[in-house]
């Protein structure tokens, strides 16, 4: 059971070191090369990954709090991917801890600052979002080309004046439309909910660029930025946003929608993941 000492974030990363090694001792691996962290709706789409070699609750880890939402199920689990040349460890989050809990934001990047620490080099944040842009289709992935920030909320504290011109990897959005040709990429807004938008807002975010809307993402990808990682952030269109077809929105819809998709999600994920190191 969740048992978090007291002053946990005062010092973030130490605590993100301390949990890098609890992982590290529960698993018996020193050090992961990539980490997945798995929005609302995707836990089953980690399932086409195979059986993972550790499972574990997160909320055992010093730093992780409970999971509050539906569709997050609040566990770690780390996998054993055999490549051609050899094999890549990858660290599961399944669940993240959102801005709107109102937990603050070191909780939110917690578990990809612990991503980073454990070793892994690559961080793909996936999540579920509202479709702004009209030609996005429920169920369609899209690969986050960049964002903007509506919550005016940064991970990151001080003079640290970090660039972010290249946030979501070029390199690696390349190599993932080499393996499915048919992916767009868009521009993803981050809204701290937990209201979602009104068709008002929407129509703003759409004058402002923005293609894709969620209540995620946006933290963990500085978060991990900062720490040096390399980024790649996958959107899954549950519904089309706040005015667009009329209909009202819900979280179940958000979570059927995710279920429907889970299996073209994980084999799209077991097919680049080979390739991305
Ligand atoms: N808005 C914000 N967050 C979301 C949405 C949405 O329409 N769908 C799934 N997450």
């Amino acid at each position: 059971m969740s048992a978090q000492p007291e002053g946990l974030y005062t010092d973030p990363l130490g605590t993100a070191d301390s949990a890098a090694a609890q992982i590290a001792k529960r698993t018996g691996i020193a050090s992961h090369d990539l980490a997945l962290v798995m929005g609302s709706g995707w836990v089953s789409a980690a399932d086409a990954l195979g059986a993972p070699t550790h499972e574990f609750n997160a909320d055992e880890i010093i730093g992780f709090l409970p999971p509050s939402v539906a569709g997050h199920s609040g566990k770690i689990r780390s996998y054993e991917i055999k490549t051609a040349t050899g094999v890549i460890r990858v660290l599961v989050f399944l669940g993240r801890t959102h801005l709107y809990e109102g937990k603050g934001i070191e909780p939110v990047v917690h578990g990809v600052r612990t991503a980073v620490k454990a070793g892994c080099k690559i961080v793909i944040l996936t999540n579920a979002c509202g479709g702004i842009n009209t030609d996005y289709r429920v169920g369609q992935p899209v690969l986050i080309r960049d964002h903007i920030s509506l919550t005016a909320t940064s991970p990151l504290i001080g003079a640290h004046f970090l660039d972010l011109t290249d946030l979501y990897s070029k390199r690696m959005r390349t190599i993932v439309k080499g393996e499915d040709s048919s992916l767009q990429e868009g521009v993803y807004v981050h809204w701290r909910g937990p209201t979602y938008e009104t068709p008002a807002e929407i129509k703003m975010m759409r004058a402002m660029g923005a293609d894709l809307v969620g209540m995620s993402t946006v933290p963990e990808a500085i978060a991990a930025h900062a720490l040096g990682a390399e980024v790649l952030g996958i959107s899954l269109v549950t519904n089309a946003a706040a005015g667009v077809t009329g209909e009202k929105l819900n979280h179940e819809e958000v979570i059927a929608a995710g279920k429907a998709a889970a299996d073209h999600m994980g084999a799209l994920l077991k097919g680049v993941i080979p390739k991305l190191l």
